[in-house]
């Protein structure tokens, strides 16, 4: 296995890196170019409705990820700058110890069958005393789920308000699940209405996946990430955002910075991922998704769980790119993926803590910002004179002048163009 440790990576052009991955994942020249494509209009069309086009985001590597002791390189789209090099340097810094070490539970999903009865307790203990019956009408919709090992495989009932609530639980195995869940709902509905006496009024999958759950956890040395100043603050950031959603919020933001770039490579439902991760952060009060403490030996311990309905099979998982991205990530189940997501959520939340602790976010921002502003200036001088064009090819420059940018704190194309013309 070639370690996914690639120093350097970030230096090299787009086309180098693609080499590097062809390499790791053993993929073929043809596999990259499907990144150079766009979604044929036919597929776009099928997929939802009303289309005109399709959009494209930029598709990055983070790097250096070693996960319950296997290399990975990991897919991530995403808008933002920072956030893969980021993750890549929050990996890098693991690997000193164990890497991180990941494990989930079952990928088993609920479903809710929200029903309105006048005997909400009888009915309730009624539907407990037809639990098999239940389940084995919802069995009936996907035989080879069950014979997978899958299928519903529980059932519970709630009292909210004046309703029974029924949730079906049903183990999706490699799927995130959400059309077999609905399907089955659907199926017991009329069941549930004949044992309760009672209307069915809604039938579909919770977000609030608490069943499915992905932990993981690394061991930053203190002496790694800056000294035990740097690990105090961290904790002590940590505190605030456990008791101020304002700041958990935005602390919680930047672990779904990690897990929505893989999500989205990899054709997932981003936002059942959302709305799980953030429900349940706030079960108990909202709350950090990660906690960070001081080992023994003064290194920083650090984990995460949450919820993590994703699969490798079915819906949008099937594209093109996104099984390019699991060829990428060579991952083969549902639960290796949520390994995955759970250890990218929890470098990228080190790594926004480590530098909002102490140089700050906006440096590496800027760096990235700059690049863009210099480019523009290249783009105006090379319409106002041509003679420019060819030397403003050459990648050393952008990266000069950027830097130079930087250093000096005014981020202008004006400027840019005025060094520019000098070099
Ligand atoms: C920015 O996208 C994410 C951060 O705001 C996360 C955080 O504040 O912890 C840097």
């Amino acid at each position: 296995m070639i370690s996914s440790r690639i120093p350097g990576f970030y230096n090299l052009s787009p086309e180098e890196r693609a080499k590097k991955v062809v390499e790791f994942a053993n993929l073929t020249e043809n596999d990259i170019s499907i990144l150079q494509s766009v979604l044929p209009l036919d597929d776009a069309d099928r997929m939802i409705e009303n289309v005109i086009g399709s959009f494209s985001l930029p598709y990055g590597i983070a790097t250096n990820f070693l996960i319950n002791g296997k290399d990975y390189l990991i897919p991530m789209v995403i808008e933002e700058p920072s956030v893969v090099a980021a993750a890549s340097n929050a990996a890098r810094l693991a690997r000193n110890n164990f890497g991180f070490m990941a494990e989930a539970t079952y990928p088993v999903m609920i479903g809710q069958i929200q029903v309105k009865t006048d005997t909400t307790q009888f009915s309730r203990l009624k539907i407990l005393g037809h639990k098999e019956e239940i389940l084995s009408i919802a069995n009936e919709q996907d035989q080879v789920l069950k014979k997978l090992g899958g299928g519903a495989v529980d059932l519970s009932c709630r009292i909210i308000d004046d309703y029974l609530v029924v949730h079906l639980l049903v183990n999706v195995k490699d799927a995130m699940g959400a059309n077999i869940v609905n399907t089955m709902c659907e199926s017991v509905a009329s069941k549930i209405e004949e044992l309760t006496d009672g209307k069915v009024i809604l039938r579909i999958i919770s977000n609030l996946a608490v069943e499915r759950l992905a932990r993981a956890r690394a061991v930053f040395g203190k002496d790694d990430i800056g000294g035990s100043d740097i690990v105090d603050r961290i904790i002590s950031a940590t505190d605030l955002a456990n008791s101020d959603p304002f700041r958990c919020a935005t602390h919680n933001k930047g672990i779904m910075n990690g897990i929505d770039a893989l999500v989205i490579a990899t054709g997932n439902d981003f936002r059942a991922v959302e709305a799980g991760a953030h429900a349940y952060a706030s079960l108990g009060g909202y709350h950090s998704l990660t906690s960070w403490e001081k080992a023994k030996d003064g290194d920083l311990a650090g984990s995460i769980e949450l919820p993590m309905p994703v699969g490798v099979i079915g819906g949008g998982t099937m594209s093109p790119y996104a099984r390019l991205s699991l060829k990428i990530l060579g991952v083969k189940t549902s639960t290796e993926l949520s390994c995955v997501a759970a250890s990218l959520g929890l470098a990228q939340n080190f790594a926004a803590l480590r530098a909002l602790v102490s140089e700050g976010i906006q440096k590496g921002h800027m760096r990235l910002h700059a690049k863009n502003i210099v480019k523009i200036a290249m783009d105006n001088l090379v319409s106002e004179d041509v003679d420019y064009a060819a030397k403003f090819s050459d990648k050393a420059i952008i990266d000069k002048v950027s830097d130079l940018l930087v250093k000096e704190g005014s981020i202008n194309v004006n400027r840019a163009k005025e060094i520019l013309k000098d070099v």
